[in-house]
């Protein structure tokens, strides 16, 4: 009895201590952030919905909640500019591991990779204090000369949606948020603020939205970056439709969504139309680098002062700061992120490995590679062998704290061969990265001599491998305009061409983010994509080369033969037309014809389709087989995958769904799974899909949702998007 008392005494009084905490201390991000906000002045709620400096945006030191910092993103964490102003401030602790272009990671088609690339980045980002990492980029290759494609995921949507997802996961482990960006409809450069996309609901939906969708509703990614164009006429940034009713009605987003830099616009929109933290905008004061210059945003003063006359009420600040505290509450004041890491031997390796896996062999006759074992003399030609590519391209330029070049990739990975290099063309040789570093690989000979020395050098050894292609340079694969031309820049088709009419078992590597013409492709012997790959470049295209690596990338977007393949036909299409009101009206009018889709449709065989790629081994499928669930409502398809070769390897396998009998128009087939298998020789493994209604659904826009129609379908099992393997008819009932 007395036992008893005394226990329930100290039950009770354990009871009351935990109610006091409690009740003292919310528990939940949910209860943190009402208990926060409920404390706020006015001015402290406008104080952190907008910009403090370039990256950073104002805490609340009264209340001890810390400033937020965003840095870009995607390929590593950028080094730091000043407070008000782009310019490097000069730090000499700011560098980082540069990670493969996100390019090279859609084409590796490892969901896994991709949730390892989020995870190391996000240690550099938790490591370096930045709260927000600026990317995954999501949109959809839909020309060829887009400036970003390099920072984007290809052409499809399922392929970006799905590797999208566990890079978002992989970087918020750390308690650090990825920001998915650029929301939407952001698919090229040229006049980036002011064009106007016209597109049709339907490819909205079934093209432009779903990677961003799923980063939202399976990827619960915390923050999203609204784009700089327009669509119905109003910025994205403040978009009624996209913003207000698509990502916080229809998907309940639940985050923050931040402005482009310098994407704002209008105080009014913004207010209304979901903008939640301001960034970058260019107002008379920051130009002129005075210390009020954030006053001038749109979400400030105007904003204080449209309160404070009625003209706004608060329920939209109040929104706004629950997205930017729940924010902060799930980064800078989340003490479960770990400490990070940066510039660790960890990352390299993680660098090297996306890498390896990324690169996309694209031809290989005679089996030229992988080269042979300690070959006599290798020469290895093109400017691109010895040209460090992290930096520039604008916001995603990096401070590499090293960064091997393709040259002494090479040599490290062949220490006993003679390697000889030959520049054969100057393109770009002077470097600028984000004004904190400044490379001159200036050659002084002329172009007829260059090329004179690569052709004399080229008559002895075993091997010639050249390495060109494009480069970070404005007008390249560089932010804020796009490229000129489809073909390479230099004069490198002749180059390449002159070369391989002397050595035709030439191996070319091309260093691009983007599909580009190779009118030499029947000349050469080997062709390989190999993106920009970073600190570990060298040595991650020196593993496949070498045969150490076995290629198993496969291409995110397809390589048309010609510009006039491509879907973009006209000049309303594409850059679009300026009106008298200054905005440009841009046509997407090829509608949901993208990328192979496209090339699809109309029976045009591009020079590299989409999902392709080849290996140092080769694989054979069996019958696929179909069988559905229970309850009718999915369907896996199953095929046996064997390696046929002599070396282990692994094979993307990709399955597409075509419609048969449908009542609207649909390509001929849509990517709808894919599954990376690895197989060592003779080995089989069966690899296996599940669809569900979402694999056979279109977008109705009449009825503004998506269908699943009743009727007959086809499942076809690929290796390429041109290259079906096993086919499975199927009906949905
Ligand atoms: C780019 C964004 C980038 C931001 C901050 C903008 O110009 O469009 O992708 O994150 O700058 O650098």
């Amino acid at each position: 009895m007395l036992n008893y008392h005394h226990s329930s005494r100290c039950y009770a009084a354990l009871l009351c201590a935990i109610l006091a905490v409690a009740c003292s201390r919310p528990s939940s991000i949910e209860d943190k952030v009402e208990s926060y906000l409920s404390q706020m002045t006015l001015e402290e709620k406008i104080g952190i919905i907008h910009a403090q400096s370039k990256f950073s945006s104002a805490g609340v030191p009264r209340l001890g909640i810390p400033e937020l910092w965003t840095d870009d993103g995607p390929h590593g964490v950028r080094p730091e500019t000043l407070w008000d102003a782009w310019a490097s401030a000069k730090w000499t602790n700011d560098s980082a591991t540069a990670y493969p272009s996100l390019t090279c990671l859609a084409a590796s088609w490892d969901r896994e990779l991709a949730a390892l690339y989020g995870r190391s980045v996000g240690e550099e980002a938790r490591y370096r204090g930045k709260d927000v990492l600026l990317g995954p980029g999501v949109n959809i290759a839909r020309t060829p000369l887009c400036g970003r494609n390099f920072e984007y995921m290809g052409e499809d949507p399922y392929l970006a949606g799905e590797l999208c997802v566990p890079y978002i996961k992989g970087v918020q482990s750390n308690g650090v948020a990825a920001c998915i960006k650029h929301y939407c409809v952001n698919n090229h450069e040229v006049n980036r603020h002011t064009v106007n996309v016209n597109v049709s609901d339907r490819a909205l939906h079934e093209i432009y939205l779903p990677a961003f969708r799923k980063a939202v509703l399976e990827g619960g990614v915390w923050s999203m970056m609204g784009a700089y164009n327009l669509y119905k006429g109003e910025h994205m940034c403040h978009n009624d439709v996209t913003v207000n009713k698509i990502l916080k009605g229809d998907w309940g987003f639940d985050g923050a969504l931040i402005s482009d830099w310098g994407g704002t616009h209008d105080t009014d929109e913004a207010v209304r139309n979901g903008l939640d933290l301001e960034f970058g905008t260019r107002t008379n004061g920051i130009d002129l680098n005075v210390s009020n210059a954030y006053d001038n945003y749109y979400l400030a003063e105007a904003y204080y002062q449209g309160i404070k006359s009625g003209k706004y009420s608060e329920d939209e600040l109040d929104d706004k700061c629950r997205r930017v505290l729940r924010l902060m509450l799930r980064t800078s004041m989340n003490p479960d992120g770990g400490l990070g890491s940066l510039n660790s031997p960890e990352h390299w390796a993680d660098a090297r490995k996306i890498g390896s896996e990324g690169i996309v062999l694209l031809k290989n006759e005679g089996a030229v590679l992988p080269l042979k074992e300690a070959p006599r003399k290798v020469l290895v030609l093109g400017e691109n062998a010895i040209k460090p590519m992290a930096v520039g391209g604008s916001s995603s330029s990096l401070k590499a704290q090293h960064e091997t070049s393709i040259l002494d990739g090479l040599k490290a990975a062949l220490p006993s061969t003679e390697i000889v290099y030959e520049r054969a063309y100057q393109g770009d040789p002077v470097i600028k990265g984000y004004n904190y570093s400044f490379y001159d690989i200036t050659d002084p000979r002329s172009d007829e001599q260059l090329l004179e020395d690569a052709l004399a050098a080229a008559s002895d050894a075993d091997y010639v491998i050249f390495v060109g292609g494009l480069n970070k340079a404005k007008f390249q694969d560089c932010e804020g305009q796009d490229r000129l031309e489809y073909h390479l820049p230099y004069n490198q088709d002749a180059i390449i061409g002159a070369i391989a009419a002397v050595r035709p078992d030439l191996i070319y590597v091309n260093v691009s983010g983007s599909p580009v013409a190779m009118p030499f492709a029947d000349e050469v012997s080997a062709i390989v994509q190999a993106w920009y790959l970073g600190s570990e470049t060298g040595n991650a295209l020196a593993d496949v080369l070498t045969g150490k690596v076995n290629p198993s990338g496969k291409l995110p977007f397809s390589f048309p033969r010609e510009y006039a393949d491509c879907p973009i036909r006209t000049e309303a299409q594409y850059p679009g037309i300026k009106g008298e009101d200054g905005i440009s009206q841009c046509d997407y009018s090829e509608g949901i014809y993208v990328g192979y889709r496209w090339y699809e449709s109309q029976n045009i065989k591009p020079l590299f389709a989409f999902g392709y790629g080849l290996s140092y081994t080769s694989f054979s499928y069996g019958e696929a087989r179909a069988s559905s669930s229970k309850m009718g409502r999915s369907l896996t398809v199953s095929v046996p995958v064997t390696n046929t070769g002599d070396r282990a390897g692994a094979e993307v396998v990709q399955l597409y769904v075509s419609a048969l009998n449908s009542s609207v128009d649909r390509p001929v087939k849509e990517l709808k799974g894919f599954e990376k298998v690895w197989l060592e020789p003779g080995q089989t493994k069966t690899v296996k899909f599940a669809l569900d209604e979402e694999s056979v659904s279109y977008y109705d826009e009449g009825l503004g949702r998506w269908v699943a129609e009743k009727g007959e379908y086809e499942a076809l099992v690929a290796s390429s998007s041109d290259d079906v393997r096993a086919k499975v008819r199927f009906t949905k009932n």
